[in-house]
């Protein structure tokens, strides 16, 4: 049944860790919990719930007399989410492995299903119905989907570039990898934002809600301490390097292994000059805001 299809060749641990985190600050905890319906006593599911970081989440926000349940086929999420979860004392949560069009679960058995950036690699339709058939009635599906192409990123003059070395040794390391996305079906099943809540009607669903969910990552905002702000910049460093782990494990010889220390080496000293600025109290206001599209419908 396990596999280690995602973690190994499209997204690491740190990768998906590190962004949700951010992504599901606890200061948007209840815009989330209200967007998504779910309340503290539910069964909920998070389907393809990766490392787990939104499981980890939910299980704090909504505490213990709530049950989360996490579904992935990726074995080493499933485990690495398993020991975390351990480790930080969140009895309320269990993790299975499994697929999120055969889910491990009775017919109309849990409160509330949800997931985030999944859909688009799966048929759609036999991913709701899934998640339809397991809910019990009055309960909620809601699918969080990121648009793309609705971005606002800032490249202010002051950010540290990256050179064009460092992207003449990235483009070389990741040829090919288009082939890889497309073996896995990555993006393929990509949804219109028309199309999804139209999909949600075709299949029975009612009461259908359509939000979206603004998500600004900016380091220099006031909110942000001076650890949280190095943090951010450090995260971003750690997720483009296991990246380039990621691009080497596909593709050994991608690169030698002068290029690879070469190219970690600029990575690090891009990001050390970023970390500068904001040791000196400079800054400079180079921020992303994405669009989180967010559809959910109640089972009958
Ligand atoms: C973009 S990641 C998102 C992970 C997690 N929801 C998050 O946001 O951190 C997509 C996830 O879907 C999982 N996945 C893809 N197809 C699946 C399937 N058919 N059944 C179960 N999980 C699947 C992958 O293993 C991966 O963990």
């Amino acid at each position: 049944m396990g596999n280690n299809i995602w973690s190994k060749n499209v997204q690491g641990i740190l990768m998906l860790d590190l962004s949700r985190e951010i992504r599901f600050r606890d200061d948007r905890k209840d815009l989330f919990l209200n967007i998504l319906g779910l309340k503290e006593g539910m069964t909920v599911v998070d389907v393809g719930c990766g490392p787990g970081a939104i499981t980890r989440k939910l299980s704090n926000w909504l505490g213990d007399k709530t049950k989360i349940i996490g579904i992935d086929r990726d074995t080493t999420f499933i485990n690495y989410a398993k020991e975390k979860a351990k480790e930080q004392n969140m009895y309320n949560i269990s993790y299975l492995e499994g697929d999120a069009l055969k889910l491990p679960l009775e017919d109309n058995s849990v409160d509330a299903c949800m997931s985030h950036t999944v859909i688009e690699h799966v048929p759609n339709k036999e991913f709701l119905l899934e998640q339809k058939r397991v809910c019990k009635p009055n309960g909620r599906v809601s699918v969080m989907c990121a648009r793309p192409n609705k971005y606002i990123k800032t490249e202010p003059k002051l950010l540290p570039k990256q050179s064009e070395r460092e992207k003449k040794l990235l483009d070389k390391l990741f040829k090919g990898t288009d082939e890889i996305f497309k073996k896995y079906n990555v993006g393929k099943y990509s949804v219109d934002p028309v199309e999804l809540p139209t999909l949600f009607d075709e299949l029975g669903f009612k009461d259908i809600q359509v939000d979206g969910i603004a998500i600004p990552v900016a380091i220099d905002d006031a909110r942000n301490s001076y650890k949280e702000k190095v943090i951010i910049v450090e995260t971003q460093k750690e997720q483009l390097l296991e990246v380039v782990s990621m691009g080497l494990y596909q593709n050994k010889s991608g690169l030698s292994d002068k290029e690879e220390k070469e190219l970690k080496q600029l990575i690090e000293e891009r990001f050390h000059k970023r970390l500068e600025l904001i040791k000196d109290r400079k800054y400079i206001w180079d921020y992303t805001i994405f669009l989180l599209q967010v559809v959910s419908g109640m089972v009958d």
